[in-house]
C-alpha cells in the first residue's frame, strides 16, 4: 500500500489533451503575465501534484497562515509559500475571477484562474521563513526580488516545460509512485540533495536503506545559488557510482525540479512533504539540512519536525548526526558511534571542497570517492 499524498490526494492540474486547443484560443484573448523559469517550474510543480495539496498559488489565507503558523488554513502543514509576484500596475489591471495566461517566451504555458490579490511584507516573511532579514542571505535575497503584490489562484497547465536536461530522470510523482508499487517497496526513504554526492551522503542513505526496502534519490535540479556546485556535475557524480555502490532493485533516482530556498529546518519540512507525494514514507534530516551560512543550527531542522503532529506530517524523518571518517574506527560514523578523540576524525565543509575543487585539487578518498572526485574536479576547476 502506497503511502497518501499529502491532503490524500495526487493534485492533478494538467488539462487534458483533447481540451487544450479551446482553452489555448480563449487564451489569446486573455490578459498575459510572462513568468521567469523559476515561476514556470513553480506552476509545472503544482500541475503534477508534486506540491499537493496546492492546486495553485496562495491567496492572502493560506500565505498568512503558512507564514505565521506553519499551516495552511485548512491546518495541514506547510512551511513555505508558493506564490506569484506582479507589479503593482499589473496588478491593477486585473480582475478577480478573470483568467490569465501565464506565459514565457511567445509560448502560453498555463492559465491562472485569479482568486486573490494582496499586498505582503517582505520583511515579515523574511524573519519568519527565513529567520533573518538580511540580503546576503541567498533565499532573502530572491524574496526582496520579487514584485510587490501577490496573485492566488488555481492553475491549469496546458504545456509542460520542454526539459532537455536529465529527461531520463524526470519522472512526474505519479509515475514515480508507479514505480514504487512495481517495485514493491513499502518502506520508502527519500534523500534530498543539492550537492554533489560523497561519502557522508552515502553512509547515511545505506543506513537509512537499512531499515527501509527502497531509497529514493532526489537530486534538487531547481535553481540555486551560483556558489554551488552547478547541477550537470552533481548528477554526473551520481552517474559514476550508481551502478558500483547501490543495489539496483533497492534505488531509484529522480530529479527534483524546485528551486533551493535555504530556508534551512522550513525547508526540510517541505522536501519532506514533496518526497511524501512521490510516495516516500521515510526521509532522510542529516545536519544542517537546506541551510546556508551560520543562519541555522546543526540540528534545528530535525528539532522542527517534533514541533508537528506526527500524523498530520505522514511522513517520517531519519535523523542522522553529523557524519565524518574516523581514522581509529576505520569507516565513517559519527559522535554516537565513535569513541575517539576528533583528531582522528575527517571532515570538511561544503565550502572547503568546493574551494579545493576550484583550485583543482581532489579531496580526500575518505571523503569523497575518486570517480566522483574526479568529475568534479573537471568540472569545477578554473
Ligand atoms: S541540502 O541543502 O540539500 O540539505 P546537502 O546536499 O549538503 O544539502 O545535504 C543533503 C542531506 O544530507 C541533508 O539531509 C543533510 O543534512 C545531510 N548531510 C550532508 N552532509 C552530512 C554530514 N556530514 N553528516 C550528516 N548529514 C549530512
Amino acid at each position: 500500500m502506497l503511502i497518501e499524498p499529502h491532503g490524500g490526494q495526487l493534485v492533478n492540474r494538467i488539462v487534458p489533451e483533447d481540451k487544450q486547443a479551446q482553452l489555448l484560443a480563449a487564451a489569446e484573448n486573455m490578459p498575459q503575465i510572462n513568468l521567469s523559469n523559476r515561476e514556470l517550474t513553480e506552476v509545472e510543480n503544482i500541475a503534477t501534484g508534486l506540491y499537493s495539496p496546492l492546486t495553485g498559488f496562495m491567496n492572502q489565507k493560506d500565505y498568512q497562515h503558512v507564514i505565521e503558523d506553519m499551516q495552511l488554513a485548512n491546518g495541514l502543514p506547510w512551511t513555505i509559500p508558493v506564490v506569484l509576484g506582479v507589479s503593482e500596475a499589473q496588478a491593477k489591471s486585473l480582475t478577480i475571477g478573470q483568467d490569465i495566461a501565464l506565459t514565457a517566451g511567445q509560448e502560453v504555458y498555463a492559465i491562472l484562474h485569479l482568486e486573490d490579490k494582496y499586498k505582503y511584507d517582505k520583511k515579515q516573511e523574511a524573519k519568519l521563513v527565513y529567520q533573518t532579514t538580511e540580503k546576503e542571505h541567498p533565499g532573502v535575497k530572491k524574496l526582496y526580488q520579487r514584485d510587490n503584490i501577490l496573485l492566488g489562484g488555481k492553475i491549469s497547465l496546458l504545456k509542460k516545460i520542454d526539459h532537455h536536461r536529465f529527461r531520463h530522470y524526470r519522472l512526474e510523482p505519479s509515475g514515480v509512485r508507479e514505480m514504487i508499487k512495481e517495485k514493491g517497496w513499502e518502506r520508502v526513504v527519500g534523500f534530498q540533495t543539492r550537492n554533489p554526492i560523497h561519502r557522508a551522503h552515502e553512509y547515511i542513505q545505506k543506513c537509512a536503506l537499512e531499515i527501509c526496502d527502497g531509497l529514493l534519490l532526489t537530486p534538487l535540479v531547481g535553481e540555486t545559488k551560483s556558489s554551488d556546485v552547478p547541477v550537470e556535475y552533481r548528477i554526473e557524480s551520481y552517474e559514476v557510482v550508481m551502478d558500483k555502490i547501490y543495489p539496483q532493485d533497492r534505488m531509484a533516482l529522480t530529479v527534483f525540479p524546485a528551486p533551493m530556498r535555504y530556508a534551512g529546518p522550513r525547508e526540510a519540512i517541505f522536501h519532506a512533504l514533496c518526497r511524501k507525494n512521490l510516495g516516500c514514507t521515510h526521509f532522510i534530516v542529516g545536519r544542517d539540512h537546506a541551510g546556508v551560512g551560520d543562519y541555522y543550527g546543526t540540528y534545528e531542522a530535525q528539532e522542527l519536525f517534533d514541533q508537528f503532529d506526527s500524523d498530520k506530517l505522514g511522513i517520517a524523518p531519519l535523523c542522522f548526526d553529523y557524519s565524518f571518517y574516523c581514522k581509529e574506527c576505520n569507516s565513517m560514523a559519527t559522535k554516537k558511534t565513535c569513541p575517539h578523540d576528533s583528531d582522528f576524525h575527517i571532515s570538511l565543509s561544503g565550502t572547503k571542497v568546493r574551494g579545493m575543487l576550484r583550485a583543482g585539487k581532489k579531496p580526500p578518498k575518505e571523503l569523497t570517492r575518486p570517480e566522483v572526485a574526479e568529475v568534479l574536479v573537471k568540472g569545477m576547476a578554473q
